[in-house]
């Protein structure tokens, strides 16, 4: 019996050397942990149970039939966060450079089965050359099996990709197929053909960083979620992202004791809106106050930042929240704002997350590289989302919401339950200067008369009054009560339910 387990013991040894010492120095030396090392830091300690220790490929071709690894260049299995299971997957560039043959995309898709099967969430670190080359269709067949799943996972389980090194062809397609994704800056690549083939194809030079860098998919392209220094600090957001997703759409969003009371007032706030209509602010300062402290979770914080998208916790439960930011652009609806929130409102109503959204603007960006970049379209996707959503929704305005703008921030009109505004709130349908030269063109002459005509329509609508006369708007409230009235709203709103009509799927503007 002793020999057995000696014997095992080797296999496990044989296994976890992946493609061998050397290997594993080279990753190391580049920053990089291992694919084992990884998930030592994702998971609470001693969780991890691995499955298919020793599967290996059955590629025969250019020499493959004698280089059998253990493993074939993923681990896999589950293990827990926070006490909380989560299935997993871990490229390992030491094998084959992480490159996926038919056998690694069993392993993946066994893991993701099993996770759908048992509604628990799937977490993927991608590091990898993508298809295996020597295995050919077989190796391209196991990325669309792979593909196939994260379609039919969507909604189901929350699906977290983390891209921790060169990451080529389906080792991109997979991820972008899944909920999040997160970058390692310096370290982790993601293109649909690398540097080489790019020169080859359009003579363009460019370099690695450049063409799918973390700060090229982060800020540029939106790719990716977020961006963080190394592995370890990058597998540990993830980890404070898992907490505060549900485990699968069957579930509500995990609650947590706060010592943060839900009624804390907030005084700052009743002065934070500057008395200049035009004068930005910090709406950054509005989430992290109303939130739970130190629980704001930003979702592509780099990409179009006239927009805020995030988790916080509220009375310790996961809300999602949306913003308009007046620091940058002043806060205006474009095509990336409107796609980022778009997608991030998507997420939360499929796994019951409510959504909070402040709304501070002044409306559509003007212009024709907007107009020819399809804003009509982009800007429908959050407009269909907020419309489609049936989670709790809660809407706080905090100064402008003019025109399409205010119908598309989670209005009244489109189903969101509560509607507040702070006193501070103008609702109309755009900013009383350009009101006033459209309705009073023939009066543009005379300054007087039309500063007069201005400070007329300001009168009747620089001010949440008229909407909340119709009921547009539920109650003015005091900024420094915000916390207070939106965690109440949402704690009422916990037995909220919803049925739409029956359809196969809708079809939002794509
Ligand atoms: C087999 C691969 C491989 C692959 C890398 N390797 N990619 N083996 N299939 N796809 C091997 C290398 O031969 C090398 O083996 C080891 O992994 C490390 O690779 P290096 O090139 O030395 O590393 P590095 O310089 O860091 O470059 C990493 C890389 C590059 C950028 C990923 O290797 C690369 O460009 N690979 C090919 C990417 C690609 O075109 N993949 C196919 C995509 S098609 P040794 O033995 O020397 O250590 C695809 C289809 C899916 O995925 C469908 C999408 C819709």
């Amino acid at each position: 019996m002793q020999e057995i387990l000696e014997q095992l013991e080797q296999h496990r040894e044989e296994a976890r050397l992946g493609g061998g010492r050397k290997r594993i120095e080279a990753q190391h030396a580049k920053g990089k942990l291992t694919a084992r090392e990884r998930l030592d830091v994702l998971l609470d300690e001693g969780s991890f149970e691995e499955y298919d220790t020793y599967k290996t490929h059955r590629c025969t071709d250019f020499g493959m039939g004698e280089q059998q690894i253990p493993g074939d260049g993923v681990v896999t299995g589950w293990g827990t966060i926070n006490g909380r299971p989560a299935y997993v997957f871990s490229q390992d560039f030491t094998v084959f450079g992480g490159s996926l043959s038919e056998t690694h995309a069993e392993k993946i898709c066994k893991v993701m089965d099993l996770a759908m099967q048992n509604g628990v969430p799937i977490i993927g670190l991608n590091d990898s050359g993508g298809a295996r080359i020597q295995e050919g269709v077989a190796s391209l067949g196991g990325y669309a099996e792979v593909f196939w799943r994260n379609a039919q996972a969507s909604g189901v389980i929350p699906q977290i990709s983390v891209i921790m090194g060169p990451c080529a062809g389906g080792a991109v397609y997979s991820p972008a197929m899944t909920d999040f994704i997160f970058m390692v800056k310096d370290t982790s690549y993601m293109f649909v053909t690398g540097p080489d083939v790019v020169k080859t194809v359009t003579n363009e030079i460019v370099t690695a960083e450049e063409l799918g860098g973390a700060s090229t998919h982060t800020r540029k392209s939106s790719v990716a979620d977020g961006a963080y220094e190394n592995d370890v600090e990058t597998l540990l957001e993830v980890r404070r992202l898992f907490d505060l997703l549900p485990a699968s759409h069957r579930d509500k969003p995990p609650a947590i004791p706060t010592a943060d009371p839900a009624d804390r007032l907030e005084p700052s706030l009743d002065t934070l809106v500057p008395a200049n209509a035009n004068q930005p602010y910090n709406m950054h300062e509005v989430v992290t106050k109303v939130a739970d402290e130190g629980s704001f979770f930003e979702i592509q914080k780099d990409h179009a930042k006239n927009i805020l998208t995030g988790f916080i916790r509220l009375n310790g439960s996961t809300v999602g929240v949306v913003a308009n930011q007046p620091m940058v652009l002043a806060g205006c609806l474009d095509i990336d704002s409107s796609k980022k929130a778009g997608r991030f409102v998507r997420f939360c109503d499929a796994f019951n997350i409510p959504i909070l959204t402040f709304v501070d603007v002044p409306g559509f960006l003007p212009g024709t590289s907007q107009e020819y970049g399809g804003i009509i379209k982009h800007g429908a996707k959050l407009l269909f989302a907020y419309a489609q959503a049936t989670v709790p929704k809660v809407t706080v305005i905090t100064r402008k919401a003019y025109g399409g703008a205010y119908d598309v921030m989670a209005s009244k009109h489109i189903r969101a339950d509560v509607n507040y505004a702070w006193p501070t709130a103008q609702i109309a349908v755009m900013g009383a200067k350009g009101a006033t030269e459209i309705l009073y063109r023939s009066e543009l002459g005379d300054p007087e008369k039309i500063a007069a005509r201005t400070k007329e329509y300001e009168d009747r609508f620089a001010n949440p009054f008229i909407a909340a006369q119709r009921g547009f708007i539920d109650e003015v409230i005091m900024p420094h009560s915000t916390r207070r009235r939106v965690a109440r709203a949402f704690e009422l709103l916990k037995g909220k339910q919803v049925d739409g009509p029956a359809k196969k799927h809708d079809n939002i503007p794509l």
